[in-house]
């Protein structure tokens, strides 16, 4: 008798141990304990269709498309991370960036520059039409490979200007077909 409890108070000790790491890092991602990475912040943006503006005129984007864009930025170190999902998104990308996935720097309703560039989403699932990933860090200084009056517009540009103001910063990605975007969110 005495020897059964003891065995089943151990199985559930084992069960809970087991379990904690990821309640912990789901509640806690940018401070999970033994995470190799810190983040001085974290932004979960629902990129959607219906906030594409082209110049000031809303431009919708694709149709049923959504992007889950999720950042953690280390301004102490002017380090990015980032992980970006898209779904339903069709087509190739278009930019004339290096990529055609952006944080740009312009408050809801408004166009701006991009300041980084990060690489494009690409097929996860068996169905690549319908879920697409980009996954990583990126480390300043940040090029973005489009020029304004013969400068790059991520020169200069630090994560921290970030922080300071993210409802002045969106993020997008632009394909063939909605070369305007074809998701966007604001950072705040
Ligand atoms: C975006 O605006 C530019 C300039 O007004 C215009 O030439 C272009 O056709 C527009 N693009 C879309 C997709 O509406
Ligand atoms: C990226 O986010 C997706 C969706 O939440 C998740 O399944 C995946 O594990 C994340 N990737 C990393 C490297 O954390």
């Amino acid at each position: 008798m005495k020897t059964t409890s003891i065995a089943f108070i151990a199985a559930a000790f084992s069960s809970l141990a087991a379990a904690s790491p990821i309640d912990s890092r789901g509640s806690k991602w940018a401070e999970w304990d033994n995470s190799p990475f810190y983040f001085t912040s974290v932004y979960k943006v629902v990129a959607t269709p219906d906030q594409v503006i082209n110049g000031t005129t809303v431009t919708p984007g694709e149709p049923g498309a959504i992007g889950y864009y999720n950042y953690g930025i280390n301004s102490e170190l002017n380090v990015i991370c980032y992980n970006i999902t898209l779904k339903g998104v069709t087509g190739d990308y278009q930019s004339p960036a290096r990529t055609a996935t952006h944080i740009h720097q312009a408050a809801k309703g408004a166009s701006g520059p991009p300041r980084i560039a990060f690489p494009n989403p690409s097929p996860v699932s068996n169905d690549p039409k319908v879920v697409r990933r980009s996954v990583g860090c990126l480390t300043g200084p940040f090029l973005t490979g489009v020029l304004s009056n013969g400068v790059d517009t991520g020169t200069g540009f630090t994560v921290k200007q970030i922080e300071d103001n993210p409802a002045g910063f969106f993020t997008d990605s632009h394909t063939v077909k909605y070369v305007p975007g074809v998701v966007r969110g604001q950072l705040a």
